[in-house]
């Protein structure tokens, strides 16, 4: 018996897109992450809201972070999309994912994972850093992260767009560049067409 399909509805609905914006402190990552989800209606989370409180106390000490305290935080990560994937919702995760190895983890969680690269030089992020308020990151950090980047490798499927342009510009190429859906803005789609005579 194989036309029938299985009993259970997933087969039915299109499988989910999970991605994940990366790149260091300051590159757009959030700006960039919150355009796609306003943009395609995939349901965006902050991955540093992901960290436990032990890890953000170190962040806010400028201590930068061990791998051993990262990789607990990259599981729940991967979790969190896979949960995602299991009923049916597509994701956008602002992340910074510097590491292969870290990249690695996440694409444990759903069944694919799609990367963008937000690429800048440090000048253009130093600046952006400066001017920014109430985050817990000491621009000081910038370096660590800048040395600790380990930029997408061939065999990754990773985007790499230039933080050099506006944020607009880099929601509309990652939008395009990825194959989402932009959502409909043509009014909700239960509403019947009556038949018009
Ligand atoms: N493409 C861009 N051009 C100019 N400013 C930007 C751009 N993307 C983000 N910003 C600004 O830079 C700062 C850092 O952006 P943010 O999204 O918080 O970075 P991240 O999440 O990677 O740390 C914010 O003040 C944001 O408004
Ligand atoms: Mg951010």
């Amino acid at each position: 018996m194989t036309g029938d399909g299985p009993a259970g509805t997933a087969a039915r609905s299109a499988p989910t897109r999970h991605i994940v914006v990366m790149g260091v402190s300051g590159s757009g990552k959030t700006t960039v992450a919150e355009g796609i989800s306003a943009v395609t209606g995939l349901t965006f989370a902050e991955a540093d809201g992901f960290h436990p409180a032990s890890n953000v106390d170190l962040m806010r000490a400028g201590v930068p972070l061990e791998d051993a305290h990262r990789w607990p935080w990259l599981r729940e990560l991967a979790g969190w999309m896979s949960d995602r994937a299991a009923e049916g919702v597509s994701t956008v995760l602002a992340c910074s994912a510097l590491k292969r190895s870290y990249r690695d983890v996440l694409r444990q969680g759903p069944p694919s994972v799609d990367f963008v690269f937000l690429e800048g030089s440090a000048e253009v992020i130093r600046e952006r850093m400066a001017r920014r308020s109430g985050h817990y990151m000491p621009a000081s950090l910038l370096d660590s992260q800048i040395a600790t980047l380990e930029p997408p490798q061939p065999d990754e499927r990773i985007l790499t767009l230039d933080v050099a342009l506006t944020p607009e510009e880099l929601v509309t190429a990652a939008v395009n560049g990825l194959g989402l859906l932009p959502r409909t803005t043509a009014g909700p789609a239960r509403e019947v067409a009556l038949p018009e005579g």
